[in-house]
């Protein structure tokens, strides 16, 4: 295992910045910077290496706890969603049950009309969806719930298990954005029921932009066609023989490979394996707990200071994301980022996001900045 502390000289933004908004966009750390350049170096020179460099898909399977064949390359959490919305069927009169937390990609690609289904919104009470909320929502006619594992704005977390044991109850399944909580929070997939599952690597993964991947549960593969093909799509041994590629016949990967098209980022998955794996390597139970302790001395100063806090304090219910009310919200972080600290402006609000890698003091830097601001 490693020191955490000592791991902050990994971090180069921590020289100039209390950056508190991973919930956003993430600076790089200098090992995912370095195997990136070392990409493009290589590539420049045209000497790659392609043993030395991985999709990461390894890694993100240790990650979720799934094998690496249930995991499919996309560039982003958004397309990960549409390939689950347009890979299910929907009977007339079926719905898909989400909440009134969540952030567009979850919701708009079943609101494409051509699916003909209809979105249940479970509506939260005080920045909280409750599970009775979801009991009733959910009946024989769902064919998915899709949620954020980690709600955007307050960082509410769902509990998976419950909300997969309502789902299978209806033989339903459960489809999980988890780019809020992936990197924070340990997820198995087996153990909680997940049955679909994407993330993009740039929020708390810490990898860049343009590697994602979407997990589709091994059993489900076979029955679900692919909504878009491409000559990513097939078993390996069709472009194992290249010189002759078979154009009258499809023969589709029997694993979640048949839902890539196309040639992914290679740039940006040399930096999204390098992340993953220094995730891994610090463990995210660790990582948890740290960010816990440092949401909680967050919140309890917040409190202080007298703001409303629109995050649940409930500890089951916890994550990454503390958000709290402000006028002029926007104004206050455009000057909190001149004084060197960065976090975001949402709902009518703050939103501070601190990963593994800070420190009290800079929480304790942040809240007294923003009681003089
Ligand atoms: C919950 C949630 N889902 C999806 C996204 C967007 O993901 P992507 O850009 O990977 O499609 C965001 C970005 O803020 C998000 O908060």
């Amino acid at each position: 295992m490693l020191d955490i502390d000592a791991l902050r000289d990994k971090f180069p933004v921590t020289r100039s910045k209390v950056f508190l908004n991973h919930a956003a966009y993430s600076p790089l750390p200098q090992p995912v910077f370095d195997a990136m350049k070392q990409y493009n170096a290589d590539l420049c020179r045209f000497e790659i290496d392609e043993s030395t460099y991985s999709f990461g898909k390894e890694s993100f399977a240790n990650l979720i706890h799934c094998r690496e064949d249930e995991i499919a390359l996309v560039p982003n959490t958004s397309t990960g969603l549409n390939i689950i919305a347009n890979v299910l069927t929907y009977p007339p009169g079926s719905n898909v049950v989400t909440t009134d937390l969540e952030y567009p990609s979850v919701v708009y690609p079943w609101l494409k009309k051509a699916l003909g289904v209809n979105i249940r919104y479970v509506k939260n009470v005080d920045g909280q969806v409750s599970i009775d909320g979801f009991m009733e929502a959910v009946d024989d006619e769902t064919v998915l719930i899709a949620v954020s594992h980690v709600e955007y704005v307050n960082g509410f977390k769902h509990d998976l298990r419950q909300l997969s044991e309502i789902a299978h109850n209806h033989d339903a399944l459960l489809a999980v954005d988890a780019i809020q909580s992936l990197g924070v929070i340990p997820i198995d997939v087996q153990n909680e029921g997940v049955d679909f599952l994407t993330a993009s690597c740039y929020k708390w993964l810490l990898g860049p932009a343009g590697a994602g991947y979407l997990y589709v549960r091994r059993d489900l593969v076979k029955d679900l066609d692919p909504p878009f093909i491409g000559w990513a799509s097939v078993k390996p041994e069709v472009f194992d023989t290249i010189d002759f590629w078979e154009i009258r016949h499809l023969d589709l990967s029997e694993t979640a490979s048949r839902y890539e098209i196309g040639c992914p980022s290679f740039i940006s998955y040399a930096g999204a394996d390098v992340a993953l794996r220094l995730l891994l390597d610090v463990g995210i139970p660790r990582i948890y707990a740290k960010i816990l302790s440092l949401t909680k001395q967050l919140m309890d100063s917040l409190e202080d200071l007298g703001f409303s806090i629109t995050t649940p304090r409930p500890s089951s219910h916890r994550s990454g994301i503390v958000h709290f009310l402000i006028d002029e919200a926007q104004k206050k972080a455009e000057r909190l980022k001149r004084q060197g600290i960065i976090v975001s402006a949402r709902s009518n609000g703050i939103r501070v996001a601190p990963h593994f890698y800070n420190t009290e003091e800079e929480v304790r830097r942040f809240v007294e900045t923003l009681a003089k601001v």
